[in-house]
């Protein structure tokens, strides 16, 4: 399979009077062409860096990057032809409605007029956006200003779309509309860069994540990769009945609400399990989550945050 990104090695150093934070450290990544990548990571880690990178706002200090096969610093031009964003934070202009906004934003595209007014119409449609489209942006809501954007790169014809926090401050509902169009825009081989901080969302969209820290890629691969990687795959959750130290010995336990949340290997598992039954202890055991497995990659060290 082709790869729709290629990064070697790339790093970006932020320089000002007086001081510099290296925003990505030597980051290798591939995106193989017609599915989605999740790009998950603590704040501060380097995401809407390597984002900004890959879509030509920002230049990389070492490294390279391919992008649909052109290199970002010395082929830019011919990237941005075929990629669509969605920025962090943005919003469209608040003097359009989400109509023109997805209109114009087509014809400069190089849509023709007939087109672009039917692309507009059917993806404001799948964004549930129909009955806000002829209501001018700065009167709609946050999620819906979000949602718009949304239609307008899903409208593009973009081969690959680079979507930083699509569905922040989405409602859930709205959040599921922004996936379905996530998933057939994938379908039709196109090729989704995704960040989000929503590790349910990173999972169920994904087909490979990656996840990472401080500017390095800690892990990238599928799902089962990462599970993999945890050092503990079982979570189990038991209300009062053991004694804290005993637990204590299965893995990393910590207390949530009214019960003990213990990470835990597989052999530790069956015999806290079989205790349980022998003490007639409820106990409820799976599974890590995507978002243990994030706990557990790295949330050991939160004194990371802002290091250098
Ligand atoms: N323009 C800038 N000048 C200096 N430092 C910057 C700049 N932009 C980002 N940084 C720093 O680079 C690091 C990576 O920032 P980046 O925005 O890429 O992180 P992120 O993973 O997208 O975080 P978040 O989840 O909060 O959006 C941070 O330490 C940040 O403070
Ligand atoms: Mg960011």
């Amino acid at each position: 399979m082709p790869q729709a990104l290629l990064a070697r090695g790339l790093c970006r150093r932020y320089s000002w009077s007086g001081g510099h934070q290296d925003a990505l450290r030597g980051v290798d990544l591939e995106v193989p062409t017609g599915t989605v990548l999740g790009l998950i990571g603590r704040n501060g880690a380097g995401k809407t860096t390597f984002l900004r990178i890959a879509s030509t706002s920002l230049l990389p200090t070492a490294g390279s990057m391919q992008v649909l096969g052109h290199d970002v610093v010395t082929d830019a031009v011919n990237v941005r032809e075929r990629i669509a964003v969605i920025p962090q934070e943005s919003r469209p202009f608040y003097w359009m409605n989400p109509r023109e906004l997805v209109y114009y934003y087509l014809t400069m595209r190089g849509e023709t007029h007939r087109v672009a007014r039917e692309k507009a119409a059917e993806a404001l449609a799948e964004l549930g956006l129909t009955r806000w489209e002829n209501t001018v942006v700065s009167r709609l809501s946050g999620g819906l200003r979000r949602r718009a954007m949304v239609a307008m790169v899903m409208a593009s014809d973009a081969e690959l779309l680079f979507l930083d926090e699509p569905t922040t401050g989405l409602d859930p509902i709205a959040r599921r509309s922004v996936w379905e169009a996530i998933r057939k825009a994938a379908k039709a081989n196109r090729t989704i860069f995704l960040t989000t901080h929503y590790l349910d969302e990173a999972d169920a969209l994904s087909d490979r994540l990656a996840l990472l820290e401080s500017g390095k890629l800690l892990a990238s691969g599928t799902r089962d990769d990462l599970a993999a990687l945890a050092r503990r795959p079982y979570r189990v959750e038991v209300s009062d009945g053991f004694p804290e130290e005993e637990l204590r010995s299965y893995g990393d336990l910590s207390r949530v609400g009214e019960r003990w949340m213990l990470f835990t290997g597989e052999k530790e598992a069956r015999e806290l399990s079989r205790r349980a039954l022998e003490k007639g202890i409820r106990l409820s055991l799976g599974p890590v989550s995507l978002e243990d497995i994030f706990l557990q990659m790295v949330g050991q060290d939160i004194s990371v945050e802002g290091e250098e």
